[in-house]
């Protein structure tokens, strides 16, 4: 059978997991759309999911009767558990809750789905799914850095809206997308031409949180103090984080772009409220702020709209000094890798300089804003990476290209000088 994706999966054997999880009802169109890519599709599932959608279902959409005990003479006398595990060239779990998680970070075997899991030599790779609270505990994240260490690709989890009415990480991606993940998880294997790059997934199991844009900080109920900042180069980042692995938290003042895919964004206005935004996502290991945080607000915010003078004279504004968020992370007790930037007119390395070791951090991205064409709202961008080695300050520059490129350079440096 020709897939309709091309050769993709076209006779790959795949063996769906399915949990319990409400995800589940998204399963079905999973299995379909394998199923057209011409794959062949085993489904089994956990006791729970069954409470979600039905066994008959998933029989119904892949042709093949689904197997949900451990313990079924009938299913066992025609493939065997281990026969069946021999069978999957890939295992693909989704929904992955984080009660599976936890079972299969720690070699459980108390079902079939786990049972196969402990018995295969196929490629598995889970999309987890549960409510964002569950997903940051640090048991599940712990139990996320196991299984990547076990060889687990994990495939999201999505941002955005939950079943439970939650907003945040851990709602399952659409099936469309883990079949575009799934797919270009194979890439390297499937194509072996030197052109292809294979996708680099090494930030799987990380917490990355990245500020981006810019802050407003309001002087009355009509103005604010901000600056020229589009978002676009911790966009970038974050994008590259997520793609490679990463469960990425973006901090964003107000801009006009869109979240990049597997985000999870927690829109900002002011310093205060970044701040805020950024310590409830704390710990994690690698903080990134790219953002322009407005060094001062104002003393005071007017209740009503400021009204002129009558007279020619002017006004005086009080402004006072916000948090300083990359140093408040860097001063943690439980910091995580701390990289900040610097937005600079003049003497770019000096000022930078200090900003690294005034802040305590561990690397610092020198950007000259003065020059035309790179900086604040442009789409190209050119740094100096900053940082201490044997009491030395190293430097390393990016030329110009685009933030998107650019950015996958910054994070090949910084996983580079990861702990
Ligand atoms: O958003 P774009 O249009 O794509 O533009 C990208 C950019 C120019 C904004 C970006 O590349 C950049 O340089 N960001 C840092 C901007 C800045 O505010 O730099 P700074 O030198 O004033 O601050 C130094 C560091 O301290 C930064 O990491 C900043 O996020 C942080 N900071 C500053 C003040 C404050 N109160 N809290 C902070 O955390």
């Amino acid at each position: 059978m020709v897939s309709p994706l091309g050769p993709g999966l076209a006779g790959t054997r795949i063996l769906l997991g399915i949990s319990a999880g409400i995800a589940a009802y998204k399963s079905a169109h999973l299995a379909r759309l394998l199923k057209k890519t011409g794959a062949e599709v085993r489904v089994v599932m956990t006791e729970g999911a069954q409470a979600f959608i039905t066994p008959l279902t998933l029989q119904a959409l892949t042709g093949e009767p689904v197997r949900t005990s451990l313990l079924d003479p009938e299913a066992e006398a025609g493939m065997g558990h281990i026969e069946l595990a021999k069978w999957a060239d890939i295992i693909l779990i989704a929904p992955a809750t984080a009660d599976l998680m936890a079972r299969l970070a720690h070699g459980h075997a108390d079902d079939l789905l786990t049972t196969l899991c402990l018995a295969t030599e196929a490629r598995c790779l889970m999309a987890p799914a549960m409510n964002q609270a569950m997903w940051r505990h640090p048991a599940t994240l712990a139990n996320a850095d196991r299984l990547g260490e076990l060889g687990w690709t994990l495939l999201g989890p999505d941002a955005g809206d939950q079943a439970c009415g939650d907003v945040g990480l851990g709602r399952m991606l659409e099936p469309e997308a883990i079949l575009a993940q799934l797919l270009s998880e194979l890439e390297p294997t499937r194509d072996e031409s030197p052109e292809v790059m294979p996708l680099q997934r090494d930030l799987a199991g990380r917490r990355v949180v990245i500020t981006a844009g810019p802050t407003r900080e309001a002087l009355d109920p009509v103005r604010y103090l901000s600056n020229h900042s589009s978002g676009k180069m911790g966009y970038a980042l974050a994008a590259v984080c997520a793609e490679r692995g990463a469960s990425v938290s973006l901090v964003s003042g107000p801009v006009t772009l869109t979240t990049p895919p597997g985000v999870e964004r927690i829109d900002v206005t002011s310093a205060t409220e970044m701040l805020a935004a950024v310590e409830s996502r704390m710990p994690c290991d690698l903080f990134i702020g790219c953002a322009a945080v407005a060094d001062y607000r104002a003393a005071s915010i007017g209740e009503h709209k400021l009204k002129k003078a009558n007279d020619d004279s002017g006004l005086t504004l009080e402004l006072v000094r916000n948090p300083d968020i990359v140093a408040t992370v860097a001063g943690r007790e439980d910091r995580p890798f701390t990289v900040g930037f610097a937005a600079e007119t003049q003497t770019l390395e000096a000022h930078a300089g200090s900003k690294l070791e005034r802040k305590r951090l561990d690397l610092i991205v020198a950007n000259d804003v003065s020059r035309e064409g790179i900086g604040f709202g442009s789409d190209d961008n050119a740094v100096t990476l900053l940082w201490k080695a044997h009491d030395q300050t190293q430097r390393h520059s990016l030329p110009v290209q685009p933030k998107a490129a650019l950015a996958g350079a910054i994070i090949d440096h910084i996983v580079s000088r990861l702990p």
